[in-house]
């Protein structure tokens, strides 16, 4: 299996799952990175475990989505990929795009989807009270961080918290979920659609 991670900013999940496929954690190869930041911090990161990357700067094609993602899918073909995975990717895609990877495409969020779709999770998690939040990973459909959840990772919210130490305990069991879903749904898609998986973090 040939995965292709499209990312846009520090990608640390994508060096998780990057570390994951080259120990043989994940029965799949990293092929390509794209960055839709041509700053991103992840495309170092990638290139120094030897993985190709590629800037698509979105400011290139701004008002022109589906120009955007064209310019993406042309990389992913390029590459050969078979599998896309979202890794801290800050676009909405086009109806095109995702319609094309449909059943192929995963994504990680950080809420207990299906609450707190969108932006500023951690900050609406504590706003509302919640005792624990988390992250999801799930495949891609039209409507945003929506689509099949393939697992789930699960922090405390702890006294004194505040969006960034919540932030910092969630990535961390992102971390740790995200390389178990890729890991599973590339084994049987089936099975792993049927039986998400559940991560638990304790405080620390
Ligand atoms: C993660 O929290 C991810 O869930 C969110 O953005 C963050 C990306 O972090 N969408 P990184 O780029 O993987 O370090």
């Amino acid at each position: 299996m040939r995965v292709g991670i499209l990312i846009s900013g520090s990608g640390s999940n994508m060096l998780a799952l990057v570390d994951g496929m080259q120990t043989g954690q994940i029965d799949a190869t990293p092929v390509v990175v794209i960055s839709s930041e041509p700053d991103a911090g992840g495309l170092a990161k990638a290139a120094g475990r030897g993985v190709p990357v590629h800037a698509v700067d979105w400011r290139e094609n701004r008002g022109d989505r589906a120009g955007h993602d064209d310019a993406v899918q042309a990389l992913l073909d390029e590459a050969g990929v078979d599998l896309v995975v979202c890794a801290g990717y800050m676009r909405i895609m086009s109806e095109a795009f995702v319609a094309r990877w449909e059943g192929r495409m995963l994504n990680i969020h950080p809420s207990i989807l299906p609450a707190f779709k969108g932006l500023n999770t951690h900050a609406r998690a504590l706003e509302a009270g919640c005792a624990v939040h988390g992250c999801s990973v799930h495949e891609v459909v039209p409507e945003l961080d929506s689509g099949r959840i393939l697992g789930q990772g699960i922090v405390p919210v702890l006294e004194g918290d505040t969006a960034d130490s919540l932030a910092a305990r969630v990535l961390r069991v992102e971390h740790r979920l995200y390389p178990a879903a890729l890991a599973a749904f590339v084994r049987d898609p089936v099975a792993a659609r049927r039986t998400p998986i559940a991560i638990f973090e304790t405080a620390g």
